[in-house]
Protein backbone atom coordinates (compact mmCIF):
# COMPACT_ATOMS: atom_id res chain seq x y z
CA UNK A 1 0.00 0.00 0.00
CA UNK A 2 1.34 3.96 -0.96
CA UNK A 3 2.12 5.47 2.16
CA UNK A 4 1.26 9.36 2.51
CA UNK A 5 2.31 11.68 4.90
CA UNK A 6 -0.88 14.61 6.01
CA UNK A 7 0.59 17.96 6.55
CA UNK A 8 -2.49 19.79 7.87
CA UNK A 9 -2.04 24.20 7.38
CA UNK A 10 -5.49 26.28 8.37
CA UNK A 11 -8.13 25.28 7.28
CA UNK A 12 -5.73 22.81 4.48
CA UNK A 13 -5.27 19.42 4.85
CA UNK A 14 -3.28 17.30 1.78
CA UNK A 15 -1.35 13.69 1.74
CA UNK A 16 1.96 13.78 0.78
CA UNK A 17 3.10 11.06 -1.23
CA UNK A 18 6.23 9.04 1.12
CA UNK A 19 9.11 7.39 -1.29
CA UNK A 20 10.88 4.66 0.03
CA UNK A 21 14.58 3.78 -1.35
CA UNK A 22 16.13 0.86 -2.19
CA UNK A 23 18.22 0.80 1.46
CA UNK A 24 14.50 1.24 3.38
CA UNK A 25 15.58 5.09 3.41
CA UNK A 26 11.82 7.48 3.86
CA UNK A 27 10.87 10.49 2.00
CA UNK A 28 8.09 12.73 1.68
CA UNK A 29 7.54 14.20 -1.65
CA UNK A 30 6.73 18.05 -1.24
CA UNK A 31 7.12 18.38 -5.14
CA UNK A 32 2.79 19.53 -5.33
CA UNK A 33 3.20 21.32 -2.06
CA UNK A 34 2.97 24.91 -3.26
CA UNK A 35 0.46 24.10 -6.00
CA UNK A 36 -1.59 22.51 -3.37
CA UNK A 37 -1.33 25.00 -0.03
CA UNK A 38 0.91 27.77 -1.48
CA UNK A 39 3.56 27.13 1.33
CA UNK A 40 7.06 26.22 0.63
CA UNK A 41 9.71 24.46 2.95
CA UNK A 42 12.24 26.55 4.07
CA UNK A 43 15.59 24.22 5.00
CA UNK A 44 18.81 26.34 4.91
CA UNK A 45 22.03 23.96 4.67
CA UNK A 46 19.38 21.18 3.32
CA UNK A 47 19.77 19.22 6.22
CA UNK A 48 16.57 17.57 5.80
CA UNK A 49 15.77 18.00 2.25
CA UNK A 50 16.94 15.38 -0.70
CA UNK A 51 17.75 16.81 -3.93
CA UNK A 52 17.63 13.88 -6.07
CA UNK A 53 16.60 9.97 -6.07
CA UNK A 54 20.57 8.44 -7.21
CA UNK A 55 21.44 4.88 -7.38
CA UNK A 56 24.96 5.95 -6.87
CA UNK A 57 26.64 5.62 -3.23
CA UNK A 58 24.73 4.88 -0.43
CA UNK A 59 25.74 6.28 3.01
CA UNK A 60 24.61 5.10 6.44
CA UNK A 61 26.01 7.21 8.85
CA UNK A 62 24.91 6.13 12.50
CA UNK A 63 26.34 2.41 11.10
CA UNK A 64 29.39 3.96 9.21
CA UNK A 65 27.96 2.49 6.10
CA UNK A 66 29.34 3.42 2.30
CA UNK A 67 28.63 2.03 -0.75
CA UNK A 68 29.74 2.69 -4.13
CA UNK A 69 26.95 1.12 -6.79
CA UNK A 70 26.11 -1.32 -3.24
CA UNK A 71 29.56 -2.46 -3.11
CA UNK A 72 31.04 -2.29 0.61
CA UNK A 73 33.99 0.78 0.31
CA UNK A 74 36.28 -1.94 2.39
CA UNK A 75 35.64 -4.70 -0.42
CA UNK A 76 36.79 -1.81 -2.83
CA UNK A 77 39.19 -0.69 -0.75
CA UNK A 78 40.79 -4.23 -0.46
CA UNK A 79 40.25 -5.42 -4.40
CA UNK A 80 39.98 -2.63 -6.77
CA UNK A 81 41.57 0.42 -8.04
CA UNK A 82 40.84 3.91 -8.21
CA UNK A 83 40.33 3.39 -12.31
CA UNK A 84 37.99 0.42 -11.91
CA UNK A 85 36.19 2.13 -9.30
CA UNK A 86 35.55 5.26 -11.31
CA UNK A 87 34.15 3.00 -14.08
CA UNK A 88 32.50 1.19 -11.28
CA UNK A 89 30.26 4.94 -9.95
CA UNK A 90 30.21 6.11 -13.48
CA UNK A 91 28.59 2.68 -15.38
CA UNK A 92 26.79 1.75 -12.71
CA UNK A 93 28.58 -1.89 -12.83
CA UNK A 94 32.18 -3.32 -12.37
CA UNK A 95 33.66 -3.45 -15.64
CA UNK A 96 34.26 -6.38 -18.00
CA UNK A 97 37.84 -7.11 -18.52
CA UNK A 98 38.04 -5.49 -21.86
CA UNK A 99 36.12 -2.65 -20.99
CA UNK A 100 38.63 -1.78 -18.11
CA UNK A 101 41.48 -2.03 -20.49
CA UNK A 102 39.40 0.09 -23.13
CA UNK A 103 39.10 2.73 -20.52
CA UNK A 104 42.87 2.48 -19.25
CA UNK A 105 44.49 2.78 -22.72
CA UNK A 106 42.08 5.85 -23.67
CA UNK A 107 43.59 7.32 -19.85
CA UNK A 108 47.11 6.86 -21.18
CA UNK A 109 45.99 8.34 -24.72
CA UNK A 110 44.16 11.42 -23.18
CA UNK A 111 47.00 12.39 -20.43
CA UNK A 112 48.67 15.15 -22.25
CA UNK A 113 48.01 18.52 -22.90
CA UNK A 114 47.69 19.96 -26.21
CA UNK A 115 50.76 22.55 -26.46
CA UNK A 116 48.31 25.34 -26.58
CA UNK A 117 46.43 24.35 -23.56
CA UNK A 118 50.20 24.09 -21.89
CA UNK A 119 50.83 27.58 -22.29
CA UNK A 120 47.86 28.60 -20.49
CA UNK A 121 49.85 27.79 -17.47
CA UNK A 122 52.50 30.19 -18.77
CA UNK A 123 49.82 33.44 -17.66
CA UNK A 124 49.43 32.31 -14.13
CA UNK A 125 51.51 34.56 -11.30
CA UNK A 126 53.73 31.68 -9.54
CA UNK A 127 52.05 31.61 -5.87
CA UNK A 128 48.38 31.48 -7.90
CA UNK A 129 46.69 29.04 -5.67
CA UNK A 130 46.58 25.70 -7.37
CA UNK A 131 42.81 25.23 -6.89
CA UNK A 132 42.29 28.37 -8.90
CA UNK A 133 44.58 26.97 -11.65
CA UNK A 134 42.21 23.84 -11.80
CA UNK A 135 39.16 25.17 -11.72
CA UNK A 136 40.66 27.45 -14.41
CA UNK A 137 41.42 24.86 -16.38
CA UNK A 138 38.95 22.43 -16.30
CA UNK A 139 36.79 25.29 -17.93
CA UNK A 140 39.23 25.75 -20.56
CA UNK A 141 39.34 21.85 -21.39
CA UNK A 142 35.81 22.81 -23.04
CA UNK A 143 37.48 25.26 -25.46
CA UNK A 144 40.02 21.74 -26.31
CA UNK A 145 37.06 19.33 -27.17
CA UNK A 146 34.08 21.25 -28.07
CA UNK A 147 33.17 17.77 -29.91
CA UNK A 148 32.27 16.90 -26.33
CA UNK A 149 29.75 19.71 -25.01
CA UNK A 150 26.79 17.95 -26.56
CA UNK A 151 27.00 14.47 -24.91
CA UNK A 152 24.82 11.78 -26.14
CA UNK A 153 25.48 7.92 -26.23
CA UNK A 154 27.91 5.38 -24.08
CA UNK A 155 30.68 5.67 -26.61
CA UNK A 156 30.94 9.84 -26.25
CA UNK A 157 30.36 9.23 -22.38
CA UNK A 158 33.36 7.06 -21.96
CA UNK A 159 35.78 9.04 -24.43
CA UNK A 160 34.69 12.38 -22.64
CA UNK A 161 35.34 10.88 -19.31
CA UNK A 162 38.81 9.38 -19.93
CA UNK A 163 39.77 12.73 -21.18
CA UNK A 164 38.52 14.48 -17.66
CA UNK A 165 39.73 11.88 -15.49
CA UNK A 166 43.03 11.42 -17.19
CA UNK A 167 43.75 15.63 -17.56
CA UNK A 168 42.76 16.28 -14.15
CA UNK A 169 45.65 14.79 -12.82
CA UNK A 170 48.27 16.46 -15.52
CA UNK A 171 46.72 19.74 -14.95
CA UNK A 172 47.03 18.89 -10.60
CA UNK A 173 50.74 18.13 -11.84
CA UNK A 174 51.15 21.15 -13.93
CA UNK A 175 50.11 23.33 -11.44
CA UNK A 176 52.50 22.48 -8.98
CA UNK A 177 55.36 22.71 -11.65
CA UNK A 178 54.04 25.78 -12.15
CA UNK A 179 53.75 27.09 -8.75
CA UNK A 180 56.97 26.02 -7.58
CA UNK A 181 58.72 27.72 -10.54
CA UNK A 182 59.63 23.91 -11.86
CA UNK A 183 59.71 22.96 -15.97
CA UNK A 184 56.19 21.13 -16.35
CA UNK A 185 57.03 17.00 -17.22
CA UNK A 186 55.49 15.46 -19.87
CA UNK A 187 52.98 12.06 -18.90
CA UNK A 188 54.86 8.95 -19.30
CA UNK A 189 52.61 6.18 -21.26
CA UNK A 190 54.27 3.26 -19.51
CA UNK A 191 53.26 4.66 -16.22
CA UNK A 192 49.68 3.81 -14.50
CA UNK A 193 47.39 6.37 -13.10
CA UNK A 194 48.76 7.35 -10.14
CA UNK A 195 52.33 6.75 -10.73
CA UNK A 196 52.41 8.77 -13.47
CA UNK A 197 50.67 11.70 -11.83
CA UNK A 198 53.46 11.27 -8.93
CA UNK A 199 56.01 11.16 -12.18
CA UNK A 200 54.73 14.34 -13.74
CA UNK A 201 54.60 15.84 -9.76
CA UNK A 202 58.39 15.27 -8.89
CA UNK A 203 60.83 13.62 -11.90
CA UNK A 204 63.29 16.10 -12.94
CA UNK A 205 64.48 16.34 -16.61
CA UNK A 206 67.77 15.02 -15.26
CA UNK A 207 66.28 12.59 -12.80
CA UNK A 208 63.48 10.07 -12.99
CA UNK A 209 60.84 9.62 -10.19
CA UNK A 210 60.82 5.98 -9.07
CA UNK A 211 57.43 5.51 -7.05
CA UNK A 212 57.79 2.73 -4.46
CA UNK A 213 54.58 0.70 -4.86
CA UNK A 214 53.56 1.31 -1.31
CA UNK A 215 52.87 5.01 -1.70
CA UNK A 216 51.56 4.01 -5.34
CA UNK A 217 49.23 1.84 -3.35
CA UNK A 218 48.09 4.14 -0.74
CA UNK A 219 47.78 7.17 -3.20
CA UNK A 220 45.96 4.92 -4.85
CA UNK A 221 43.60 4.34 -1.70
CA UNK A 222 43.18 8.09 -0.81
CA UNK A 223 41.70 8.81 -4.66
CA UNK A 224 39.48 5.64 -4.55
CA UNK A 225 38.07 6.57 -0.93
CA UNK A 226 37.26 10.21 -2.25
CA UNK A 227 35.56 9.02 -5.14
CA UNK A 228 31.74 9.38 -4.16
CA UNK A 229 30.16 10.94 -1.55
CA UNK A 230 26.50 11.22 -2.54
CA UNK A 231 24.68 14.69 -2.12
CA UNK A 232 28.04 16.76 -1.07
CA UNK A 233 28.31 20.54 -2.00
CA UNK A 234 30.60 20.52 -4.80
CA UNK A 235 28.72 17.46 -6.00
CA UNK A 236 25.46 19.22 -5.31
CA UNK A 237 26.84 22.00 -7.07
CA UNK A 238 27.91 19.75 -10.30
CA UNK A 239 24.49 18.82 -10.71
CA UNK A 240 22.60 21.99 -10.28
CA UNK A 241 24.74 23.63 -13.09
CA UNK A 242 24.24 20.65 -14.95
CA UNK A 243 20.44 21.16 -14.53
CA UNK A 244 20.58 23.91 -16.45
CA UNK A 245 22.19 21.88 -19.44
CA UNK A 246 25.50 23.67 -18.97
CA UNK A 247 28.04 21.03 -20.63
CA UNK A 248 30.17 18.22 -17.99
CA UNK A 249 33.72 20.14 -18.36
CA UNK A 250 31.46 23.56 -16.95
CA UNK A 251 29.68 21.49 -14.54
CA UNK A 252 32.66 19.88 -12.86
CA UNK A 253 34.59 23.27 -12.96
CA UNK A 254 32.11 24.80 -11.05
CA UNK A 255 32.24 21.44 -8.40
CA UNK A 256 35.54 22.09 -7.93
CA UNK A 257 35.47 25.67 -6.75
CA UNK A 258 32.38 24.50 -4.02
CA UNK A 259 35.11 21.84 -2.94
CA UNK A 260 37.83 24.64 -2.14
CA UNK A 261 35.64 26.13 1.21
CA UNK A 262 37.98 25.32 3.72
CA UNK A 263 34.21 23.51 4.90
CA UNK A 264 34.32 21.34 2.51
CA UNK A 265 37.96 20.17 0.14
CA UNK A 266 40.03 22.44 2.51
CA UNK A 267 39.36 19.91 6.29
CA UNK A 268 42.27 18.02 5.59
CA UNK A 269 44.61 21.34 5.07
CA UNK A 270 43.29 22.12 7.98
CA UNK A 271 44.73 19.38 9.77
CA UNK A 272 48.30 19.94 8.61
CA UNK A 273 48.49 23.76 9.47
CA UNK A 274 46.80 22.49 13.09
CA UNK A 275 49.54 19.70 13.33
CA UNK A 276 52.22 22.77 11.97
CA UNK A 277 50.98 25.11 14.89
CA UNK A 278 51.39 23.01 17.69
CA UNK A 279 54.79 21.81 16.29
CA UNK A 280 55.89 25.79 16.07
CA UNK A 281 54.13 26.92 19.38
CA UNK A 282 55.83 24.16 20.89
CA UNK A 283 52.52 23.09 22.40
CA UNK A 284 52.27 19.59 24.04
CA UNK A 285 49.44 17.42 22.72
CA UNK A 286 47.97 17.12 25.59
CA UNK A 287 47.52 21.13 26.28
CA UNK A 288 45.85 21.34 23.11
CA UNK A 289 43.71 18.59 23.49
CA UNK A 290 42.67 20.37 26.71
CA UNK A 291 42.23 23.29 24.58
CA UNK A 292 40.03 21.66 22.08
CA UNK A 293 38.40 20.52 25.03
CA UNK A 294 37.57 23.98 26.35
CA UNK A 295 34.81 25.61 24.85
CA UNK A 296 35.94 29.12 25.13
CA UNK A 297 39.20 28.06 23.48
CA UNK A 298 37.62 28.47 19.96
CA UNK A 299 39.59 25.47 19.37
CA UNK A 300 38.81 22.15 17.89
CA UNK A 301 40.55 19.12 17.17
CA UNK A 302 41.19 19.29 13.31
CA UNK A 303 40.23 15.98 11.41
CA UNK A 304 38.02 14.68 14.19
CA UNK A 305 34.27 14.23 14.17
CA UNK A 306 31.94 14.16 11.34
CA UNK A 307 28.85 15.79 10.16
CA UNK A 308 27.20 12.60 8.75
CA UNK A 309 29.45 9.40 10.12
CA UNK A 310 28.59 9.82 14.10
CA UNK A 311 29.67 5.99 14.82
CA UNK A 312 33.22 5.80 12.71
CA UNK A 313 34.22 7.36 9.30
CA UNK A 314 34.62 3.60 7.04
CA UNK A 315 36.99 5.43 4.90
CA UNK A 316 39.19 6.39 8.06
CA UNK A 317 39.71 2.94 9.27
CA UNK A 318 40.87 2.20 5.90
CA UNK A 319 43.30 4.98 5.49
CA UNK A 320 44.35 4.59 9.08
CA UNK A 321 46.03 1.18 8.34
CA UNK A 322 47.54 2.97 4.83
CA UNK A 323 48.78 5.15 6.74
CA UNK A 324 50.89 3.18 9.46
CA UNK A 325 52.12 1.07 6.37
CA UNK A 326 53.46 4.24 4.68
CA UNK A 327 54.79 6.05 7.34
CA UNK A 328 56.40 2.96 8.30
CA UNK A 329 58.47 3.50 5.46
CA UNK A 330 58.37 6.75 4.63
CA UNK A 331 57.85 9.54 7.36
CA UNK A 332 59.07 8.23 10.54
CA UNK A 333 61.10 10.48 10.95
CA UNK A 334 58.55 13.67 10.58
CA UNK A 335 57.75 15.55 13.66
CA UNK A 336 54.41 16.88 12.57
CA UNK A 337 53.34 12.69 12.06
CA UNK A 338 54.46 11.92 15.81
CA UNK A 339 52.14 15.10 17.05
CA UNK A 340 49.23 13.53 15.04
CA UNK A 341 50.26 9.80 16.25
CA UNK A 342 49.79 11.40 20.00
CA UNK A 343 46.57 13.35 19.48
CA UNK A 344 45.19 10.20 17.53
CA UNK A 345 46.25 8.50 21.02
CA UNK A 346 44.94 11.02 23.17
CA UNK A 347 41.40 12.02 21.79
CA UNK A 348 40.79 7.50 21.16
CA UNK A 349 41.29 7.43 24.80
CA UNK A 350 39.64 10.76 26.41
CA UNK A 351 35.80 10.23 27.24
CA UNK A 352 35.52 13.82 25.82
CA UNK A 353 35.89 12.29 22.53
CA UNK A 354 34.72 9.07 22.82
CA UNK A 355 31.49 9.98 24.21
CA UNK A 356 30.44 12.16 21.45
CA UNK A 357 31.90 10.10 18.61
CA UNK A 358 34.35 12.32 17.91
CA UNK A 359 36.96 9.81 15.82
CA UNK A 360 39.48 10.83 13.38
CA UNK A 361 38.03 11.33 10.11
CA UNK A 362 39.30 10.46 6.75
CA UNK A 363 40.88 14.45 6.65
CA UNK A 364 43.17 13.24 9.28
CA UNK A 365 44.79 10.92 7.68
CA UNK A 366 44.68 11.48 3.87
CA UNK A 367 46.71 14.40 5.18
CA UNK A 368 48.91 12.37 7.05
CA UNK A 369 49.56 9.86 4.30
CA UNK A 370 49.72 12.85 1.40
CA UNK A 371 52.44 14.53 3.61
CA UNK A 372 54.41 11.40 3.94
CA UNK A 373 54.67 11.32 -0.24
CA UNK A 374 55.83 14.57 -0.17
CA UNK A 375 52.58 16.45 -1.84
CA UNK A 376 52.54 20.31 -0.62
CA UNK A 377 49.77 21.10 1.91
CA UNK A 378 48.76 23.62 -0.56
CA UNK A 379 48.20 20.58 -3.51
CA UNK A 380 46.04 18.76 -0.97
CA UNK A 381 42.58 19.98 -2.08
CA UNK A 382 43.92 19.26 -5.77
CA UNK A 383 44.50 15.69 -4.50
CA UNK A 384 40.65 15.34 -3.09
CA UNK A 385 39.19 17.25 -6.94
CA UNK A 386 41.28 14.11 -8.34
CA UNK A 387 39.63 11.91 -6.15
CA UNK A 388 36.14 12.93 -6.49
CA UNK A 389 36.24 13.58 -10.71
CA UNK A 390 34.42 10.23 -11.13
CA UNK A 391 31.70 11.21 -8.63
CA UNK A 392 31.03 14.58 -10.05
CA UNK A 393 30.76 12.54 -13.77
CA UNK A 394 28.43 9.96 -12.47
CA UNK A 395 26.37 12.25 -10.60
CA UNK A 396 26.01 14.69 -13.15
CA UNK A 397 25.43 11.65 -15.75
CA UNK A 398 23.04 10.19 -13.53
CA UNK A 399 20.87 13.47 -13.40
CA UNK A 400 21.62 14.06 -17.74
CA UNK A 401 20.01 10.41 -18.54
CA UNK A 402 16.64 11.98 -16.18
CA UNK A 403 14.34 12.53 -18.56
CA UNK A 404 11.98 14.72 -16.63
CA UNK A 405 15.11 16.83 -14.74
CA UNK A 406 13.86 20.51 -14.42
CA UNK A 407 16.46 23.15 -13.82
CA UNK A 408 17.57 23.65 -10.30
CA UNK A 409 15.41 26.90 -9.02
CA UNK A 410 15.38 26.90 -5.33
CA UNK A 411 12.26 29.03 -3.74
CA UNK A 412 13.20 31.42 -0.70
CA UNK A 413 11.12 33.24 2.02
CA UNK A 414 11.85 36.89 1.62
CA UNK A 415 12.30 39.21 4.37
CA UNK A 416 13.67 42.50 2.80
CA UNK A 417 11.22 45.60 3.01
CA UNK A 418 8.01 45.65 1.45
CA UNK A 419 6.91 48.03 -1.28
CA UNK A 420 8.54 50.88 -0.98
CA UNK A 421 9.07 54.14 -3.46
CA UNK A 422 12.06 55.26 -5.44
CA UNK A 423 13.23 58.67 -3.76
CA UNK A 424 15.35 61.12 -5.88
CA UNK A 425 18.77 61.30 -4.86
CA UNK A 426 18.55 65.06 -3.92
CA UNK A 427 16.07 64.50 -1.81
CA UNK A 428 17.70 61.32 0.24
CA UNK A 429 18.36 62.40 3.59
N1 LIG B 1 37.09 18.99 18.49
C1 LIG B 1 36.52 19.25 19.69
N2 LIG B 1 35.20 19.18 19.94
C2 LIG B 1 34.41 18.86 18.91
C3 LIG B 1 34.93 18.59 17.62
C4 LIG B 1 36.33 18.65 17.44
N3 LIG B 1 36.87 18.39 16.26
N4 LIG B 1 33.91 18.30 16.78
C5 LIG B 1 32.80 18.38 17.50
N5 LIG B 1 33.09 18.72 18.80
C6 LIG B 1 32.13 18.80 19.91
C7 LIG B 1 31.28 20.04 19.82
O1 LIG B 1 31.85 21.11 20.53
C8 LIG B 1 29.98 19.54 20.44
O2 LIG B 1 30.18 19.48 21.84
P1 LIG B 1 28.90 19.71 22.85
O3 LIG B 1 27.92 18.63 22.50
O4 LIG B 1 29.48 19.61 24.21
O5 LIG B 1 28.39 21.09 22.53
C9 LIG B 1 29.87 18.09 19.96
O6 LIG B 1 31.23 17.70 19.75
C10 LIG B 1 29.09 17.94 18.65
O7 LIG B 1 29.63 18.86 17.70
P2 LIG B 1 28.85 19.46 16.44
O8 LIG B 1 29.53 20.69 16.00
O9 LIG B 1 27.39 19.54 16.78
O10 LIG B 1 29.03 18.33 15.38
P3 LIG B 1 28.68 18.51 13.86
O11 LIG B 1 28.19 17.20 13.39
O12 LIG B 1 27.81 19.68 13.62
O13 LIG B 1 30.09 18.87 13.21
C11 LIG B 1 32.21 18.67 12.24
C12 LIG B 1 30.86 17.97 12.55
C13 LIG B 1 31.96 20.01 11.54
C14 LIG B 1 33.00 17.77 11.28
C15 LIG B 1 32.97 18.86 13.55
O14 LIG B 1 33.16 17.63 14.19
C16 LIG B 1 34.29 19.60 13.34
O15 LIG B 1 34.33 20.83 13.37
N6 LIG B 1 35.42 18.83 13.18
C17 LIG B 1 36.70 19.42 12.90
C18 LIG B 1 36.80 19.85 11.44
C19 LIG B 1 36.98 18.69 10.49
O16 LIG B 1 37.74 17.75 10.73
N7 LIG B 1 36.25 18.73 9.38
C20 LIG B 1 36.30 17.68 8.34
C21 LIG B 1 35.06 16.88 8.33
S1 LIG B 1 35.22 15.47 7.30
C22 LIG B 1 34.90 15.96 5.73
O17 LIG B 1 34.42 17.02 5.50
C23 LIG B 1 35.31 15.04 4.62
Amino acid sequence: MARTATLTYGDKKIELPVIEGSEGELGIDISQLRDKTGLITLDPGFGNTGSCASAITFIDGEKGILRYRGIPIEQLAEKSRFIETAWLLIFGRLPKKNEMTRFSDRLTDNAHLHESFRHHFEGFPVDAPPMAIMSAMLNTLACFHTEFLELEGDEAFEEATARLISKVRTIAAYSYRKTSGLPLVYPDPKLKYVANFLHMMFSEPYKQYICPPEIERALNMVLLLHADHEQNCSTSTVRIVGSSKANLFASVAAGNSALWGPLHGGANVAVLEMLEKIRRGGISAENYVKLAKDKNSGVRLMGFGHRVYKHFDPRAKILKSASDQVLALHGAKDPLVDIARRLEDLALNDSYFVDRKLYPNVDFYSGIIMKAIGIPVNMFTVMFAIGRMPGWIAQWKEQHNEHESRIARPRQVYTGPTLTDYIPIEQRT
